[in-house]
């Protein structure tokens, strides 16, 4: 078992290039089984999720090979339309391919994805979406089966804007007969960057990052050539981390607009933020204090995965920070570890009350997830002594060799084997 030792206090300098969205990157290599030959990807962060994902391609046909930060797909022969059990359990986004894999076959089968450590996740939103476009879902032994000879463009109501319901709506659309209005979708980045890999790949869609997104079936093209966009969420964690610890830091080529809410929170909280173009730095003495309620909401609002990283960059604040979760009931297991290193946070449901304590002290810690895992690696760069993270298999599911960019920026941050 493998943990991170930190010793905090370390001031963080320097300049960082964000790496790929674990977000964008999972459905476009989803998407990549509609393109019959090859897509090439670029910018993909090294993950556990993407081996998974990739894991996935192989076993349905797809011939994938990795080259640094690129992912080559061959997807010409695609022979299977099941992913079994054991693939499904080692990533939780695997519910992503069911539009994708009905799309290019006709049928798929999944086994049920059931819940994650955020609670529990449904998939009715996904299911309705298929349904709307004349898949017939039926479960069977712990599996859930979709069948369509041929779907059919449809109008899809969304009840919520769901990220992933979105994503599978589109990805099936593609190849229906003729148009598919989706309303009520979600407008995150990352449907936008899996638009622009359908769009490049030869597909009819629009509207991507409204709330309406029209897409016009019959399939995509046979190559596809795309650049992941960067991580707003690893770009909100090493900004937190900054503000938190103090410190100069440069992030660049990191599309700042994605992460507005987060840089005027910090900003609010009295960090200096500069944005030049694609590049945002941030400046911050460590002497934060309290600012108006933190509510995440469904994008443009202020996104649920980083919340827990400006909960931790908020402990030492002056004054009390309200943060209000919106999106996923038990968000808030990592604030069991946070208090055990000092902080001062009571939690009433779907809200925090964190009050600035004078410091935090290292401790032994457990990551219970992966953004309260994240979380818990900004408190312990800014804690007095040694702090110890173990289970951080949560936390490189979404960070690339997260020890290694924040070593480049001046943290005394180490891999440890247990
Ligand atoms: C995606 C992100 C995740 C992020 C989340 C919200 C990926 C791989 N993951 O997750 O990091 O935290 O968006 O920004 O992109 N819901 C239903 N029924 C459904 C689907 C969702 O009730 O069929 C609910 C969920 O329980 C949750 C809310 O809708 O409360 C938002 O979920 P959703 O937007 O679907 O998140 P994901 O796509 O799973």
């Amino acid at each position: 078992m493998e943990q991170l030792k930190i010793y905090g206090g370390n001031r963080l300098e320097g300049t960082l290039t964000v790496q790929g969205a674990k977000n964008s990157v999972l459905p476009i290599l989803a998407a990549s089984i509609l393109v019959k030959g090859e897509s090439i990807l670029r910018n993909c962060p090294d993950l556990k999720d993407v081996d998974a994902a990739i894991s996935i391609l192989r076993h349905l046909g797809a011939v994938v090979t990795r080259d640094g930060k690129d992912i080559h797909i061959n997807a010409t022969h695609i022979t299977k339309c099941d992913i079994p059990d054991t693939l499904m359990r080692e990533m939780r986004s695997s519910v992503i391919f069911l539009g994708a894999i009905l799309g290019r076959m006709g049928e798929a089968v999944l086994s049920s994805p059931g819940g994650c450590e955020l609670g529990p996740r449904p998939i009715d939103l996904h299911l309705g979406a298929l349904r709307a476009l004349g898949a017939e879902i039926s479960e069977q032994g712990g599996n859930i089966i979709c069948k369509s000879a041929k779907l059919q463009g449809a109008e899809i109501n969304l009840s919520s804007p769901s990220v992933g319901a979105t994503e599978n709506a589109m990805l099936a659309a593609v190849s229906a007969n003729g148009e598919t209005i989706i309303t009520n979708a979600a407008r995150e980045p990352e449907i936008m960057d899996l638009q622009d890999f359908l769009v490049a790949a030869g597909a009819k869609i629009s509207g991507a990052g409204q709330s309406t997104i029209t897409i016009i079936g019959g399939g995509v093209g046979k190559t596809v050539d795309h650049r992941i966009i960067p991580d707003r969420i690893v770009t909100a964690t090493y900004l937190s981390a900054t503000a938190f610890v103090g410190g100069r830091v440069e992030l660049l080529d990191c599309m700042p607009e994605h992460v507005a809410t987060v840089t005027d929170a910090l900003q609010a909280a009295g960090s200096e933020i500069t944005i030049r173009g694609q590049d945002i730095t941030i400046k911050s003495n460590g002497a934060l204090q309290a600012i108006s309620p933190v509510i995440t909401r469904p994008y443009p609002g202020f996104p649920t995965d980083a919340q827990p990283c400006l909960v931790a960059a908020s402990v030492k604040n002056r004054g009390t920070t309200v943060f209000i979760e919106n999106i996923f009931q038990n968000r808030y297991r990592y604030v069991e570890e946070l208090r055990r290193m000092g902080a001062d946070i009571k939690l009433e449901g779907r809200v925090a009350m964190v009050t600035g304590v004078d410091g935090l002290t290292g401790a032994g810690v457990s990551a219970t997830d992966l953004r309260g895992g994240a979380a818990l690696v900004v408190a312990a760069l800014g804690a007095a002594g040694e702090t110890t993270v173990s289970e951080i298999e949560h936390i490189d599911r979404g960070y690339d060799n997260i020890e290694s960019a924040l070593r480049s920026l001046g943290a005394d941050i180490q891999r440890i084997s247990s």
